[in-house]
């Protein structure tokens, strides 16, 4: 409910910005005032959400572009066996054929014919609808120790049939990026990962949690000196210096988003879950892949296949 009164401030503010400004004004002066607010309202601003670790649980209808990837534990059975399939990562739909998630989520073994694509509710793998896997596109520059160019693209053996409406997400251009997603800007992570470093189950219901954008110097900073991986400009990061609130182990591959007036949803997608040191602590951003620069890549694959 939170999300709908949020939409319909938007919207509001949006229609109103375009009665009083003259024709012509550019999409900058249309950005939404939406900031994020820890429980205790230290970040400042209005409330709005408040699991993932730290969000609360979340209508599905309000992210309808959100997926799981499940993992078959019982490949290779004979067929006619039973077969177990486990949380493995999140990603979006971004055609009715194609689903967009992390490169990393695609390491040690797992592939097309062992993983398939579920959609459709808030507990995952209740119901809903699978999908088989024809294919799956790790970015060709993915570096797992770096993890730079952490994305992939999968293209399933059919494409998904009476998709609700709004259920493709729109991608963030580097222009729309600019605009709506600055530092500071509140945006929010969506999915099934853990709910905590301690607990190691993921979650059954769909969390969402706000995270302010962060900027890079002040990641790149936090992440110093502490392994291998970096921070790359084809990063974005978000959370807060207290922690508290971050995207966690299952989370991967799964979308962030803020909020643009301009798109029927109310949302793009400007990241998706990449990596972070331990959960929602204290100093450690959760870093996200930018979608913005890879817009050609994504075209080119999913044209060319
Ligand atoms: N790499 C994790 C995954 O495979 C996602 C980690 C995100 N971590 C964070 N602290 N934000 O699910």
């Amino acid at each position: 409910m939170h999300i709908s009164r949020l939409r319909d401030g938007l919207f509001v503010f949006g229609l109103t910005l375009g009665l009083i400004l003259p024709l012509g004004s550019s999409l900058a002066q249309q950005r939404p005032t939406f900031s994020c607010t820890l429980p205790d309202g230290s970040a400042g601003g209005r409330a709005a959400y408040s699991r993932i670790v730290g969000g609360t649980n979340a209508d599905w209808h309000e992210w309808p572009w959100q997926i799981a990837i499940q993992f078959d534990n019982r490949h290779g059975l004979a067929a006619g066996q039973p077969r177990d399939f486990i949380h493995m990562c999140g990603g979006s739909i971004i055609h009715p054929q194609w689903i967009l998630t992390a490169a990393h989520c695609y390491q040690e073994g797992t592939g097309a014919d062992n993983t398939r694509i579920w959609y459709g509710g808030n507990r995952v793998g209740a119901g809903g609808q699978a999908y088989d896997i024809a294919e799956v596109f790790t970015h060709p520059s993915f570096n797992l120790h770096t993890m730079a160019d952490d994305l992939a693209l999968i293209r399933l053996v059919q494409p998904m049939q009476n998709l609700p409406r709004g259920a493709i997400v729109q991608l963030q251009t580097t222009a729309q990026e600019r605009v709506f997603t600055p530092t500071g800007t509140c945006s929010v992570v969506t999915g099934w990962g853990r709910l905590g470093m301690e607990e190691q189950d993921i979650s059954a219901l769909l969390q969402q949690v706000d995270l302010p954008v962060v900027d890079l110097q002040t990641c790149r900073r936090a992440y110093q000196g502490r392994g291998e991986a970096e921070i790359h400009d084809n990063n974005i990061c978000a959370g807060y210096t207290q922690g508290t609130r971050d995207s966690c182990q299952g989370d991967s591959g799964g979308p962030l988003v803020v909020p643009d007036p301009n798109v029927p949803a109310g949302w793009t997608q400007t990241g998706i879950v990449s990596w972070g040191i331990g959960c929602a602590e204290a100093d450690s951003y959760g870093v996200y892949t930018r979608v913005a620069p890879y817009i050609g890549w994504i075209q080119a694959t999913v044209s060319s296949n």
